[in-house]
């Protein structure tokens, strides 16, 4: 016989996000004053407190806070190897560049099966701890046929939003044939890679792949049932908006140099929905010295806005939305609650979800429990954990109730 309640009612909240405007007020659908049931790993019921469904069991959170756990539609979690002195020497005055790829690149080929797995495994405990309650994960350290199947089996064991990203940047076996890279990325490296990924991702970039490269990628994933998504815009102005929104993408990440014709074309393709999201990233943008994206352009303009972590090695090795929101509310003039809604509900449109992100009666019964009264404090109080436990498919994950 389980042990584990099959019901279990979440008390006393004093402020409740379902992100869902019909159940509360605001933006946020806040219910203060509430109480959430879980059953069988799904929100059965949430309203005000008196009105709660009798269930197996029941937990205090004593006016704490209550959201949907963070939906983050980035990371690089599955590599090995270390870039602290490259960071050292960015925070010394040296750029940023794409080809930094290649040392976790070198390293990943190196490591066992084991070490990827226990790297991984390690970064996902992090990020549950932090909140984070969906995390995709993209392969491109590999960049070989064996690497990149192997970097996605792994990935496998620990999300369902896995990413086929052989075209991160062009394997140094082919440096000076980017066309027969491509070739390699669209050929047998997709027949190996496509079972294991349900999205397909091109770094859309100078010193990665132009635009032509990327469509060309994304369309063969395509063919293969695999859904585009793009980094773009990322270190310079560039066609990468332009490909992700042109291929029906789901997201286009990064979105630091935007051009007027890029900030309506992801306002029209919002308009239009499903469309492409703009993930903002700006844990990269701090670990790299770069300007912040307009996320007030790309929000006034009324594109679909996510914030994501990025978590990599090289450009950002954050696990902390909690880190992204603060940035986004304090450096990027997005309101707590837009910075909030990107971080869960923003990152559930990015990886078309409609099962996570919000806590209305049927979703995933993702959730996280604040030791703050209401969701301001996340980027109120930055850098001090907020997160006292964390709920996945109705299971403790993280933290202590
Ligand atoms: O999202 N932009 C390309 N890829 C990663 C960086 C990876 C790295 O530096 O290792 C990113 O920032
Ligand atoms: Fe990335």
């Amino acid at each position: 016989m389980s042990t584990v309640p099959q019901s279990v009612l979440v008390d006393g909240i004093g402020t409740l996000v379902t992100n869902d405007p019909e159940l509360g007020e605001g933006p946020l659908g806040e219910i203060h004053d509430a109480a959430l049931a879980i059953d069988t790993g799904h929100v059965a019921w949430c309203g005000p407190r008196g009105a709660a469904p009798g269930t197996d069991a029941r937990v205090d959170a004593a006016g704490r806070c209550v959201i949907p756990g963070f939906v983050d539609s980035h990371s690089h979690v599955v590599f090995a190897g270390d870039r602290s002195n490259e960071f050292g020497a960015r925070m010394s005055g040296r750029p940023y560049e794409a080809g930094g790829i290649r040392t976790t690149v070198a390293a990943t080929r190196a490591a066992t099966d084991t070490e990827l797995s226990d790297t991984a495994a390690s970064l996902v405990r992090e990020a549950h701890a932090q909140g984070t309650t969906t995390l995709e994960i993209k392969s491109g350290y590999g960049l070989t046929v064996a690497d990149e199947e192997r970097l996605l089996r792994t990935a496998a064991r620990f999300t369902e939003e896995v990413t086929f990203l052989g075209a991160h940047i062009v394997a140094p076996e082919y440096a000076g044939d980017p066309q027969g890279y491509a070739d390699l990325v669209t050929g047998a490296m997709l027949d190996a890679c496509a079972p294991h990924a349900r999205w397909i991702d091109v770094f859309c970039e100078d010193g990665a792949f132009d635009a032509e490269t990327a469509r060309r990628v994304l369309q063969a994933g395509q063919r293969r049932g695999l859904a585009p998504r793009v980094h773009g815009n990322q270190l310079g102005p560039g066609p990468g908006v332009r490909v992700a929104v042109e291929c029906g993408a789901a997201s286009v990440d990064h979105c630091t140099y935007l051009s007027d014709a890029d900030v309506s074309a992801l306002a029209e393709s919002a308009a239009e929905g499903p469309g492409t999201v703009a993930t903002l990233l700006p844990g990269v943008d701090f670990s790299t010295r770069q300007p912040y994206p307009d996320a007030r352009a790309l929000l006034d303009a009324g594109a679909c806005v996510a914030l994501a972590s990025d978590c990599n090695p090289g450009s950002c090795f954050t696990s902390s939305v909690a880190f992204c929101i603060a940035m986004a509310v304090r450096e990027m003039r997005m309101s707590p609650e837009e910075a909030l809604w990107a971080a869960t509900a923003g990152g559930a449109r990015a990886l078309r979800r409609s099962d996570v992100g919000h806590l209305a009666p049927g979703a995933r019964a993702d959730l996280t429990l604040l030791a703050a009264p209401n969701p301001i404090y996340l980027a109120y109080r930055p850098g001090v954990p907020q997160v006292a436990a964390v709920w996945k498919d109705g299971e403790l994950v993280s933290g202590n109730p």
